[in-house]
């Protein structure tokens, strides 16, 4: 089964990001744009995982899970793979305090490499974003990333991981599978004001 570990997108979130695409879905039909059921945050793109090696994720999973705190984060502005002047993926971004998001990916990855399911490497890196349209032939978004770039969600705290079967043929795409919770003390902040 093909698979993934992402978090989730609260509705009060989607909804505000339907309300900004929403407007400019028609102007770009050359996009096969994406819709508030299938958005998610990918940590992890797994592939091709078999069912032995799927159950040995949980463990690992649960585990990456607990060594990371709840995390604060937001949506914001636009971007595109490979780039925005040819384009097959266009994506807002999301912002976490620091490296903590990519930080918490890094260790679902080491889980599921411990768990015989290494991530697949695509080259990018991990690069946090929500696709928000794809395009099999490469298309110049400069202008639609620019009316995105101001684009700013609400904030919002993730709590807990999500294990996610895909097929890509199906409706529904995307079938939850687990879930784990960020539940480490989360890190010092500042100190309290003095009285
Ligand atoms: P994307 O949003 O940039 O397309 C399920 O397919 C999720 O895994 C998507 O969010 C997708 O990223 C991500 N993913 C990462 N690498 C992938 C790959 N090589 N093939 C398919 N999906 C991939």
């Amino acid at each position: 089964m093909r698979l993934f570990i992402a978090i989730a997108v609260p509705a009060k979130i989607a909804s505000e990001l339907e309300a900004a695409v929403a407007p400019l879905r028609s102007s770009w039909p050359s996009l096969r744009w994406t819709g508030r059921d299938a958005w998610h945050l990918t940590l992890a793109f797994l592939g091709e995982v078999n069912d032995v090696v799927a159950a040995g994720l949980a463990g690992p999973l649960g585990a990456a899970a607990a060594d990371h705190s709840r995390l604060a984060l937001s949506l914001t502005g636009a971007g595109a793979f490979p780039g925005a002047d040819r384009a097959h993926v266009l994506w807002t971004g999301v912002h976490a305090e620091g490296q903590r998001l990519t930080e918490l990916a890094s260790s679902v990855a080491d889980g599921a490499k411990d768990a015989g399911a290494p991530p697949a490497e695509d080259g990018r890196g991990f690069q946090p974003h929500l696709t928000l349209a794809r395009a099999r032939a490469a298309v110049d978004v400069r202008t639609l990333v620019a009316e995105l770039a101001d684009y700013a969600g609400s904030p919002w705290t993730a709590e807990e991981i999500y294990l996610i079967r895909s097929r890509p043929q199906s409706r529904p795409r995307y079938e939850t599978l687990g879930n784990w919770p960020l539940c480490a003390s989360p890190p010092p902040g500042p100190p309290p004001p003095s009285a």
